[in-house]
Parts: C-alpha cells; structure tokens; sequence
C-alpha cells in the first residue's frame, strides 16, 4: 500500500495548475530596449537575434507594441556614439543628451509606462568604465558625483525607477540624497546589489559598443565565486534606501537570488542578461532546443528561486506567449 502518491496531483491539467507553485506573470517583466539617436533607425544587434537599437518613432512603436501585451515596464539603455564620450562621462547628463529627451518623450505619449534607467558611466565614458578612471584604476568617490548627476537628470526626464549598474561603494544612499534634494522623493532605486564580473555581459557589450578599453571590471563587479558577500552590498543597499535589489546574472546565480529573497523584505529583480538569451537564440537556432519551452522554463526557474521581477530581453515574446495562450 502506498498512501502518498506523489503522482496523483499531475494527473490532469486542471490539477496540476491546482498544485502548481510558482506562476510567473507579464506583469513581473520588465523589457530592456537599447537606443540611439537619429530617426527611422532599427538595427538589429547581431549577438542578440530579435532584439534592436531604436531611434524615438521606432521606440514609441515597440513601446505601444509591448504595452498592448502587458509588458509596461522598460529599462532603456543607450547607444552613445564614440564622439561624444570622454573621460567623465559628461553626456550623461548634458541638455543636448537625446537619451533623456527619449525618456521624456515615452512618458509623455504613454504616462502609464513606467520607465527604469541605467545609471553607469560605460555608455559615455571614453574607457568603458562603469566609473571614472585615473592611472589605470577605477576611482570610487569622484564617480559618486557623476552618478548622481546623471540620476537628477534621468529623474528631471521623468525616469521612475533609477537603476545603478555601477557597482561603486556608498551610491546608493548618495543618488539617493541628490533625488531627493531635488525634488525626487517619489523616484525609486532599483540598485544592482549583486552585480558579477560576469562573461554573460558580451552582446550587450555589442549592442552599445560598450566594452572596457582596458582591463576588465573585476575591481568592482563581485567574484562569480562569492556568495556570503552578495549580503554585505544588500545590507548596505537595504540601509542606503534601494526600493529593490538586483542580482545579475541570474541563471548561473539563482541561489544568490534565492538567499537575498530570504533575508530581505524588499521586492528582489533578477537580471536575465544579453549572453543568457543569445545562448538559448543560438541553441534554437540550431535546432537544439526546443525554444518555446526552454524560454518559459528558464523565466519560470528565476521567479522559483526567488526573483518577484525579471529584467529579460524574452519579455515581449513571452508576453506574445502568453496572450496566445501558449504557456
Ligand atoms: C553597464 C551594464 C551592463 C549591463 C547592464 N548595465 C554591462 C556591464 O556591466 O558591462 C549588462 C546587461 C546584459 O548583459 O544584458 N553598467
């Protein structure tokens, strides 16, 4: 005799969706665009099949695209030409960045998407460091400056969720007390708590031309080894005022997101980052894989582990899934 048979809860649709534990809505995906200045462009990036650098009109129109599926939270990121940057990163913050127009634009056509930035110096720093560098190192407090004032600016354009990528000491709680000298109570910080030195960052590094000039980013993003330190950056993020706590990458690293899920009372974001996705576009396009179920599985995996919202370049398309009624 057996009293407890697992598979009696599996047996049919209806029951299974009973016992099922995790569900994963759009409503918990944030979708990643890259940007660029110009107009009718739309330029695919190479390392990251189906996903493009965008000028403003074919912006509004992906924006309105997602936004009809469900998907009504982006992270924009933009593509700086190499003309414009230098060493500080100043057209973070410039007047003439089209960056901040397209923020203000997108939030004007369509008030209800909620807009999340990228604050980091890599897309307009001449060296491709997160923050400024002097004599081949990566100086903390003087980049603190800049990372506020490229918050303020974001924030001015109407930004709602600021997000440092930067992994500099101490950032949160001074873009913090800038937004809020500034007006910006009500702008949130989703801090990149737990960012690693990751090689799953390549296409990403494609599609805005991003990478190190030098070097890599290893004095400041976490050793992929390191777990307990993961606690350390989330104490500090929690203290500082982070509204959520990101962990990035997030597939090689589900029990970091796992353990922060457990010791923080705060909604925790997990990065599904560019090399995640084109491993998987790759696999399929080989006809490896079996796309339309490894894609929901992966997403499913991060929200299990712990990850209440997705930052993933499958929003749109698991949104497509979904309204068809596919997953
Ligand atoms: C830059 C930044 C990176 C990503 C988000 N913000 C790259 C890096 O740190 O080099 C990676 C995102 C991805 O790979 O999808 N500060």
């Amino acid at each position: 005799m057996m009293l407890r048979r697992p598979r009696r809860n599996r047996k049919n649709e209806v029951i299974r969706s009973q016992a099922r534990e995790t569900k994963l809505g759009v409503e918990n995906l944030i979708y990643p665009l890259f940007v660029v200045d110009g107009q009718n462009h739309k330029s695919e990036v190479k390392s990251l099949p189906g996903q493009f650098r965008y000028s403003l009109d074919n912006l509004l129109i992906e924006v309105e695209e997602c936004m009809n599926l469900g998907v009504k939270c982006f992270d924009l990121f933009p593509a700086v030409d190499e003309s414009l940057k230098d060493q500080y990163g100043t057209y973070s913050y410039s007047d003439q960045n089209f960056y901040l127009r397209y923020i203000k634009e997108v939030k004007s056509r369509f008030p209800e998407a909620v807009i999340m930035t990228d604050v980091a110096l890599d897309p307009y720093s001449s060296d491709g460091h997160d923050g400024i560098v002097k004599d081949g190192k990566i100086l903390n407090d003087e980049t603190l400056e800049v990372l506020a004032k490229m918050s303020v600016a974001q924030a001015n354009a109407g930004a709602d969720i600021i997000g440092p990528s930067d992994m500099m000491d101490g950032r949160v709680e001074y873009i913090r007390d800038e937004l809020d000298d500034n007006g910006h109570t009500d702008v949130s910080i989703m801090s990149y708590t737990a960012k690693y030195a990751s090689a799953f960052y390549g296409p990403f590094r494609d599609a805005l031309d991003s990478a190190p000039k030098f070097g890599d980013k290893k004095s400041y993003q976490m050793d992929p080894a390191n777990k307990k330190e993961a606690l350390v950056e989330a104490e500090l993020d929690y203290i500082e005022g982070s509204d959520y706590m990101m962990v990035k990458p997030a597939l090689c690293y589900l029990d970091v997101i796992h353990m922060l899920k457990e010791e923080f009372p705060i909604p925790i974001a997990a990065y599904n980052v560019s090399g995640e996705y084109a491993m998987l576009k790759a696999a399929a396009q080989m006809g490896w894989l079996e796309y339309d179920r490894a894609m929901p599985e992966m997403l499913l995996s991060i929200k299990r582990a712990g990850a209440d919202v997705i930052l993933t370049y499958f929003a749109k398309e698991y949104a497509q899934m979904v309204a068809q009624a596919n997953v």
